[in-house]
């Protein structure tokens, strides 16, 4: 259940995201030099740490939340070398998101199809936020298609559900956007729900 898992408190979880940020010497060394970057250091999710804003309807049974949140971890102590435009359609967005750092570019993907996956199965994650728990709330109307690019991903995300497209748009500007210009100072804030939302 929500709140099972507290013991890692939000302060706590990002000081230790501050602590694993820090050994970058390939990512660092190679702008130094002008040169593309070329590794990022990763370090596994301490046990008993996930963040509250992670937490899904039942930690315990989500066998993939510890390795979904690892990829996470990356991208947002990452962001400032993650590149991200969107599109928008009567019936969704196009959204591409591209890192000249290899190993980031493969986390993106790796994000993107391990996400498609939770919406596939609903297995929801970041509960605490409105607008994911509307998101998992509406899974089976979502279509996320993945065209993997050398540098990182183009998605097609759609719904043939108006109001579903409205939590699209949102997730795709307020949230994902927003991750990647702030990094971890906005994903432990929520995300409001598009403005006139039904709901
Ligand atoms: C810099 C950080 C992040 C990046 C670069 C990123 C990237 C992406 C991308 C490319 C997608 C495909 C949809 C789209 O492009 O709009 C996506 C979907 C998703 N992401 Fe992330 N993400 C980040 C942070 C997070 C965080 C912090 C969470 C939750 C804890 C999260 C959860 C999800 C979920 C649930 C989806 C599927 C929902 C949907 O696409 O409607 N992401 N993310």
């Amino acid at each position: 259940m929500v709140g099972a898992q507290h013991e890692c408190p939000r302060r706590q979880f990002l000081l230790w995201a501050a602590a694993v940020a820090t050994p970058l010497p390939g990512l660092l060394a190679g702008c130094a030099q002008g040169q593309p970057p070329t590794g990022i250091q990763s370090a596994a999710v301490p046990p008993q740490c996930i963040p509250d804003w992670m937490l899904t309807p039942n930690n315990v049974a989500d066998a993939d939340l510890m390795r979904d949140i690892e990829v996470i971890r990356d991208l947002l102590v990452h962001h400032q070398d993650i590149v991200r435009t969107v599109e928008h359609f009567s019936y969704g967005i196009r959204a591409t998101t591209t890192s000249s750092n290899r190993d980031l570019a493969e986390r993106i993907r790796t994000h993107a199809e391990q996400m498609k996956l939770r919406l596939q199965r609903g297995a929801a994650i970041r509960q605490l936020d409105p607008l994911f728990a509307e998101i998992f709330a509406h899974h089976q109307l979502v279509d996320l298609q993945i065209e993997r690019l050398p540098n990182g991903i183009r998605i097609n995300e759609t719904s043939s559900d108006p109001v579903t497209v409205m939590l699209l748009r949102q997730h795709a500007v307020r949230a994902v956007s927003e991750f990647v210009a702030k990094g971890m100072s906005r994903a432990v804030q929520p995300t409001p729900l598009p403005p006139g939302y039904p709901g």
